[in-house]
């Protein structure tokens, strides 16, 4: 008897929540894998996290490797360990990728050390995306808290390149203090995009912050939300997302067009090391990316 609960999600695209078949080759050999890969750029964004670009070093690897907004990838450091991490750039670029990367512990750490030149490992993609396809003739709405910018990156460079797939795009980003936020450098460049309406707030200030102090929420005061037309992608802590769904909620945003991206320990990133369940759910095949309504079903999930 399975235990899975009932997927109610009216807006799964088909791609989504596919577990990998392990007995196709090309499945397999995808997942098992491990890309060498070499660091051509580690740029410091604050003092605590860096923006790596990784450049798969077999040309027909590199050009056969793609992936979907939400998704996440196992970084390899030989010797050390291996870590999941969001991709936080562009589903178009085939040349490198983009992964944000907080040192918090042993494999960061070891991570943030190593520059431009040297190699890592990589196996993926992985997951469940967002679903970007299903979102077309709608509204979306962004919300990031601290890191959660990194895995939401990737769907603004989608929402740029696929314009006209959708109506207003709206990105509201909360940090702890103006010395948190991360890619400022690209706020200018997003906020040309057609449309696109991109508010940050600071819950502590510094005497040259000018912008938005307080919770996320706050910023709402600002922005009209459309349940009827519009999806939202809720990144960061859980504690944020949860207080931001509810509040999308209680607006008649129902919680299968609100999106968000659950973190959990993972170690094999395929749905064989069960370290990452909550109950029967495998985070790292059935997620990371849920609808909201999936993740208030799961016990223990936030
Ligand atoms: C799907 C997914 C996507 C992720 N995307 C990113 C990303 O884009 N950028 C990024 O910087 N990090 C991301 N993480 C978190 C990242 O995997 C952990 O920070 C990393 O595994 C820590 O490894 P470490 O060896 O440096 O730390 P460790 O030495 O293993 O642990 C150091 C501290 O970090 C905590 N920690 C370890 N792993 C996790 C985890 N998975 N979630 C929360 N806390 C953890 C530990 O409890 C401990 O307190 C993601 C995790 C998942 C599951
Ligand atoms: S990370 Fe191993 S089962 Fe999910």
């Amino acid at each position: 008897m399975s235990l899975k609960i009932p997927h109610h999600d009216i807006n799964l695209e088909p791609t989504m929540a596919k577990a990998p078949d392990f007995n196709r080759k090309s499945e397999r050999m995808q997942t098992e894998r491990s890309f060498k890969s070499e660091i051509i750029a580690a740029i410091p964004l604050t003092a605590q996290e860096k923006l790596f670009h990784l450049r798969i070093c077999d040309q027909a690897e590199r050009e056969n490797f793609s992936f979907l907004p939400g998704q996440f990838v196992m970084l390899e450091l030989p010797g050390c360990g291996e870590i999941a991490i969001s991709i936080s750039g562009s589903s178009s670029n085939h040349e490198f990728l983009e992964l944000c990367v907080r040192e918090v512990g042993t494999v960061t750490g070891l991570l943030h050390r190593l520059e431009a030149g040297a190699f890592v490992g990589i196996r993926g993609p992985f997951g469940t995306h967002f679903p970007m396809r299903k979102m077309k003739g709608h509204n979306i709405l962004l919300i990031a808290g601290g890191l959660g910018i990194a895995p939401l990156r990737s769907p603004i460079y989608w929402a740029n390149e696929h314009r006209t797939d959708y109506e207003d795009i709206t990105i509201l980003y909360g940090a702890r203090d103006p010395g948190q936020i991360l890619f400022d450098y690209q706020f200018d460049e997003w906020r040309k995009i057609y449309d696109l309406k991109l508010l940050t707030i600071v819950e502590h200030p510094d005497e040259d912050w000018n912008g938005h102090v307080g919770m996320i929420t706050d910023l709402f005061d600002d922005v009209p939300v459309d349940p009827d037309n519009t999806f939202a992608i809720v990144c960061g802590p859980p504690v944020m997302f949860k207080f931001v769904c509810s509040y999308l909620s209680d607006l008649g945003l129902p919680r299968q067009r609100m999106f968000v991206s659950l973190e959990r320990r993972m170690h094999c990133g395929m749905g064989k090391c069960c370290r990452c369940n909550v109950g029967s759910t495998f985070t790292c095949l059935d997620g990371p990316v849920f609808d909201y309504w999936t993740v208030m079903n799961l016990q223990e999930a936030i």
